[in-house]
């Protein structure tokens, strides 16, 4: 079936886009949204001819979060039976490289969204936060461990806690997202991104993204030791040799994913 709230698009080779499109509810993540989003990461994560992937909304709302309109009137158990953070959980397994590329608002399970994904591009005109508290709620896609581990504990609890957005450049500052742009270069800059991650091998490029989150919850000497398995791993593989003989033939490498 067609999806009715994302749009697939592929600005360049071994780039996929996709775009979040309800814009009449800011983008706000209702349950078939993040259904539809899953299911297309999980294709294009096993599309060999895919090696990167953004996600985006539109120039006014990257994703103003959970649908507040059906989650209003459920109970706790209702919440426990339809367990929407399966989704995410889904979404988190990603193998490829995935680029927010944000502009406007980007807020509760919006701002959650780009975290989850590897790299966030804004706009200048990019808002994130975590407003939950305003409706007598919490975070609860991420919101108070990965923001945290991002900016630290300060702006992190200030955010969870009053609801405060950040612009883009104080997101920057606090190191949360890694570029701003001009509102009508976001999205370039993100295909740019993607080019340049698309042109390396895509085996290290996974294994690579998959060491840097093992930093998030291992101790260092577990994480070191799971990095150094990827890292003989990747001596299995063609783009290994291809990546190293390019460079002693001073010539660029042509990767393969193998
Ligand atoms: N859910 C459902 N609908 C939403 C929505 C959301 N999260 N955010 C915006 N909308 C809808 C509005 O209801 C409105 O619809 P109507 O035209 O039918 O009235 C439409 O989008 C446009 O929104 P506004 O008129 O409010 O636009 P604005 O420019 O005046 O304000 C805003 C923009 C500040 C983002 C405001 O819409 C807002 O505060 N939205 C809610 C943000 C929020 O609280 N997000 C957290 C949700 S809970 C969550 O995400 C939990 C979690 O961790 C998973």
């Amino acid at each position: 079936m067609q999806p009715e709230f994302i749009i697939i698009h592929q600005p360049a080779p071994h780039v996929a886009h996709i775009q979040l499109n309800r814009p009449e509810a800011l983008n706000a993540l209702n349950l078939q949204l993040m259904s539809e989003l899953k299911e297309a990461l999980r294709d294009l994560d096993a599309d060999e001819q895919v090696r990167a992937i953004i996600i985006s909304g539109n120039e006014k709302a990257f994703a103003a979060g959970a649908d507040i309109t059906q989650m209003a009137g459920k109970s706790a158990v209702d919440m426990y039976n339809i367990d929407q953070f399966s989704t995410w959980d889904a979404i988190k397994k990603t193998k490829k490289p995935l680029i927010a590329a944000v502009s406007g608002f980007a807020l509760g399970g919006g701002c959650e969204l780009a975290m989850l994904c590897d790299m966030i591009v804004a706009s200048e005109t990019a808002r994130f936060g975590q407003p939950e508290i305003k409706l007598g709620v919490m975070p609860g896609a991420g919101g108070t461990q990965r923001l945290t581990r991002a900016v630290g504990k300060a702006l992190a609890m200030e955010m969870v806690l009053t609801g405060r957005f950040i612009s883009a450049a104080e997101a920057l500052q606090a190191g949360l997202i890694n570029r701003v742009t001009p509102v009508e270069l976001y999205l370039e800059e993100a295909v740019k991104l993607a080019r340049e991650l698309s042109a390396m091998s895509p085996l290290a490029v996974k294994m690579a993204k998959e060491a840097v989150l093992k930093a998030f919850d291992s101790s260092l000497d577990e994480g070191l030791h799971f990095e150094r398995k990827n890292f003989y791993l990747l001596f299995a593989s063609e783009d290994q040799k291809e990546g190293m003989q390019a460079f002693i033939e001073k010539r660029p490498p042509a990767f393969k994913g193998k």
